[in-house]
């Protein structure tokens, strides 16, 4: 599986800790168009993050899809949760299983946003493994 995007991040502080976290989210292809993505935290062997689930399921939609979803879901008294992420916006809800759903809403220039990540994937996620961890997510929108 070729690797198609690495994705330097930093997050905001965390409103009551102060804690801010770096990460590298990579994505390797699949021939479906799908892909399998992995995160790799800074700080992972300080604050392990809890294994408790598969992870998480996350499928394409569209705007309209999305906003029915959410609507649904909070008229039948579930919250979902949506997040900016720049390269796409995510809904995320649980199944009745526990198991995190993610809807992705593509932003219209996903294509080159894409093509940049996947220029430049290998030579980011060298440099983040070698310690500089500079995000390279401009496009997400900053609080
Ligand atoms: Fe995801």
């Amino acid at each position: 599986m070729p690797l198609v995007a690495a994705w330097c991040e930093r997050t905001e502080r965390h409103r009551d800790t102060g804690l801010q976290r770096e990460f590298v989210h990579t994505f390797f292809a699949l021939e479906d168009g799908g892909a399998l993505a992995f995160f790799q935290y800074a700080d992972q062997d300080e604050r392990p993050i809890e294994l408790t689930s598969p992870g998480h399921l996350a499928l394409a939609c569209d705007a309209e899809t999305q906003q029915q979803l959410v609507d649904r879901l909070k008229a039948n008294g579930y919250d979902p949760h949506v997040t900016n992420h720049g390269y796409c916006v995510s809904m995320y809800i649980k199944d009745p299983n526990n198991l995190q759903l993610e809807f992705t809403v593509d932003p219209p220039d996903v294509d080159e946003i894409n093509a940049r990540q996947l220029a430049n994937a290998h030579s980011d996620l060298k440099r983040w493994l070698s310690g500089d961890r500079t995000p390279n997510n401009d496009i997400r929108p900053h609080r």
